[in-house]
């Protein structure tokens, strides 16, 4: 990322605090995260469902009886038609359901038809400002722009969330940001300074900000001089 505080002249608030959705479709560490009161929602993939191997509505279904907030179900069609199909069947699972469909021209004129039809949507696999504003023209209600897989080619994928912010900003679209294809803690922490609405995490990368090796250390100091005292 450009530099974390020469940049601060240019972030600015968006609505509400930074949400974490959990970016998985492993049943066990939904339960986990949401045990710990740190899932506002849950987005899949085709890759995260196949990971799990089992039945891909049975996953959804699943997973909307652990979580009471936005899950992203993807459709795998390319056409409008064969999008529309799918989208419809699969918000009919439960009303926290939200329709991922990737940014193509289809995916756009989709989006645009299930907005007017009150069904949610997640813009997924954008790597560019104008894909987000085009999918915030349709009416998504949701925007992924995949930073790690930016990072991963030599961009800087937090500098296509600070645009995107900006834009949605400045044309006060209520399309939510969601940062996705999350690495590590820093991508969150830099999505928090920025004003995303929505990171969503990799149960591992929760895991690892949720610790710090000095809390740990002081635990262990606080104990040791404790049963020391008890021994005197
Ligand atoms: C979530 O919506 C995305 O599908 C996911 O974050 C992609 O992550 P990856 O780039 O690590 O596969």
């Amino acid at each position: 990322m450009m530099g974390l505080i020469c940049n601060i002249e240019h972030f600015h608030k968006r609505s509400g605090p930074l949400k974490f959705f959990l970016d998985t479709a492993n049943i066990d560490e939904i339960r986990e995260a949401y045990s710990m009161g740190m899932v506002d929602g849950v987005t899949t993939n085709p890759s995260l469902i196949a990971k799990e191997g089992r039945d891909f509505e049975t996953i959804i279904r699943d997973i909307c009886e652990i979580v009471d907030g936005p899950i992203s179900a993807e459709v795998i069609s390319l056409d409008v038609e064969g999008m529309l199909k799918e989208a419809r069947h699969l918000a009919e699972i439960h009303r926290n359901i939200v329709i991922k469909v990737p940014m193509t021209v289809d995916g756009i004129k989709a989006t645009r038809v299930l907005s007017q039809e009150g069904i949610d949507t997640n813009v997924t696999l954008v790597f560019s400002p104008l894909q987000a504003l085009m999918a915030a023209k349709a009416g998504a209600t949701y925007v992924s722009p995949f930073i790690g897989r930016l990072d991963d080619v030599s961009q800087d994928g937090m500098v296509l969330i600070e645009q995107i912010v900006q834009i949605y900003q400045n044309y006060t679209f209520h399309t939510q940001v969601i940062v996705a294809s999350v690495r590590n803690p820093l991508h969150v922490l830099e999505s928090a300074l920025l004003g995303a609405d929505i990171a969503t995490i990799p149960f591992s990368v929760l895991a690892k900000f949720a610790s710090h090796p000095l809390t740990d250390k002081g635990i262990q100091s606080f104990l040791s001089d404790w049963n020391k005292s008890k021994t005197c």
